[in-house]
């Protein structure tokens, strides 16, 4: 029902419904805020509020989830392995984490990478960038 009308509520508002339900997953905290398709926040500051509200909106949406794997084939396979398994770095797809994996936390690890061998990411990716490679790692199967 509730799903029914916001397809309805886009379709009035000229508005894709994926786009329609990411505007609307964002808490109201994180205002002003563009969504991940137009947001160029990239000065390097991978601010905690930000991260988190991009990172939770992120993860259930299938074009951000997308987006993530082409930065992750491109960026990430290298170490992670092309399906994630772990080559250098950790299996990103079963249910232990080092660092959590929730969202937020996934994108918390990437941006800031650690002190065992994960670069930081932050002044390479735009914070939207990051949500979706969070995303996308999250969908893997061992995201919480
Ligand atoms: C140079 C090799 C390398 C590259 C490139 C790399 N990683 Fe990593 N990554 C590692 C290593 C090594 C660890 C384990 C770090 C530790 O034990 O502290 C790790 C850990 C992680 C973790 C934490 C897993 C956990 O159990 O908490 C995540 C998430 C992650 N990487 C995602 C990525 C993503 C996304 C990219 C691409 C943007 C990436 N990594 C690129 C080497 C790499």
């Amino acid at each position: 029902m509730v799903e029914t009308v916001v397809d309805l509520a886009a379709r009035k508002l000229g508005i894709d419904p994926v786009e329609l339900r990411r505007r609307n997953t964002i808490p109201p905290g994180a205002m002003p805020f563009k969504t991940g398709l137009t947001f160029t926040y990239d000065n390097g500051e991978f601010e905690k509020n930000m991260d988190m509200a991009l990172a939770i909106a992120d993860a259930k949406d299938p074009h951000a989830i997308h987006e993530g794997q082409e930065l992750f084939a491109a960026n990430c396979a290298a170490c992670h392995g092309a399906k994630a398994k772990g080559l250098i770095g950790p299996n990103l797809t079963d249910k232990t984490w080092l660092y959590g994996g929730k969202p937020q936390q996934i994108a918390h690890t990437i941006a800031n990478g650690t002190a065992k061998g994960m670069p930081s990411w932050k002044n390479h990716f735009t914070t939207a960038q990051i949500a979706d490679l969070a995303a996308f790692v999250h969908a893997l199967g061992g995201g919480q």
